[in-house]
C-alpha cells in the first residue's frame, strides 16, 4: 500500500523539455517514505519524465486517458499506453475535461475502469461550481459525482479522489476550512458504505494550493495530500507543499 500522504502536481498544458529539469530538485527534495510525489505533465512528457528521472522517488502519471485500450479514436489516448510509458498513475474527470470536452460521471467512471485494468491508479476528481455553491447543492453535486464516477472495482489502492471546487481552481480563492472539511467528510462517509477499503482511500483537496495555505489545508480532517495546479510549475514551491504535508 501507497503512504497514506500524496502530493500531486498537475501541470495541465504546460511545460516543455525543457521544464523536465526541475523535476530533479523535486526527487532530490523528496521527503521519503511519508509521503508520494507525483506528476502529471502533458501526455507528450509522459515518457520524457520517466526516462530522466528514472526508478526515482517521484512518480509520474497522466491528466487523462481513453476509456478503451487502443482503437480508431484520433488524439487520444489510452490508459495502456499510459502504463506503457511508464505511468503509474491517471487523473479521471477533471473539472476543465469535464467543461471543455463534455465528460459525464458516465465517461469518468469507464476512464477509471481502464485506468484499472491497465494497472493505473485512477485520480477521480469531483467539484462543485460557484453556482452550485452558492444554490445551497454543493453535497448533492459532490454526492452524485461520486457515486456515479467512481466504477465497481474502486478500492484504497486503485483510485484516489480529488475534491477540487471549480471556483477555487486557479484563481487564489480557497473554501474555509470548515467547508472543505464538511465535503471531506462526505466524501470520506460515502466512499465507507460504496467500495472495498473506502476509509483508507486517499482523499486530496485541489484549488489554489499554495505553499503559504498547504500545512492548514493538510491539517483538515480526511485531506490526505494535494492535487496541485499553478503551484506545482515551480519547484520551490511544489517542494515547499511536499515538506507541509
Ligand atoms: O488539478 C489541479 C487544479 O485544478 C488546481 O489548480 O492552479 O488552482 O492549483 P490550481
Amino acid at each position: 500500500m501507497a503512504p497514506r500522504k500524496l502530493a500531486a502536481g498537475n501541470w495541465k498544458m504546460n511545460g516543455d523539455l525543457a521544464a523536465l529539469e526541475q523535476v530533479d530538485a523535486l526527487c532530490a527534495a523528496h521527503p521519503g517514505p511519508r509521503c508520494e510525489v507525483l506528476i502529471c505533465p502533458p501526455a507528450l512528457l509522459v515518457h520524457p519524465m520517466v526516462s530522466r528521472i528514472g526508478a526515482g522517488p517521484v512518480a509520474v502519471g497522466g491528466q487523462d486517458c481513453h476509456a478503451e485500450m487502443s482503437g480508431a479514436h484520433t488524439g487520444d489516448i489510452s490508459a495502456a499506453q499510459l502504463k506503457d510509458a511508464g505511468a503509474t498513475h491517471v487523473i479521471v474527470g477533471h473539472s476543465e475535461r469535464r467543461a471543455d470536452h463534455g465528460e459525464t460521471d458516465a465517461d469518468v467512471a469507464a476512464k477509471a475502469a481502464a485506468a484499472h485494468q491497465a494497472g493505473l491508479v485512477a485520480i477521480v476528481c469531483v467539484g462543485e461550481t460557484e453556482a452550485q455553491r452558492d444554490a445551497g447543492q454543493t453535497l448533492d453535486v459532490i454526492a452524485a459525482q461520486l457515486a456515479g464516477s467512481v466504477p465497481p472495482g474502486s478500492d484504497a489502492a486503485n483510485t484516489v479522489i480529488a475534491y477540487e471546487p471549480v471556483w477555487a481552481i486557479g484563481t487564489g480563492r480557497t473554501p474555509s476550512n470548515d467547508q472543505i472539511a464538511e465535503v471531506h467528510a462526505l466524501l470520506r462517509e460515502r466512499l465507507g458504505g460504496a467500495v472495498r477499503d473506502g476509509a483508507d482511500m486517499r482523499l486530496l483537496y485541489g484549488g489554489s494550493v499554495k505553499p503559504d495555505n498547504a500545512a492548514t489545508i493538510f491539517a483538515i480532517a480526511n485531506v490526505d495530500g494535494a492535487l496541485v495546479g499553478g503551484a506545482s510549475l515551480k519547484a520551490d514551491d511544489f517542494g515547499a507543499i511536499i515538506a507541509a504535508l
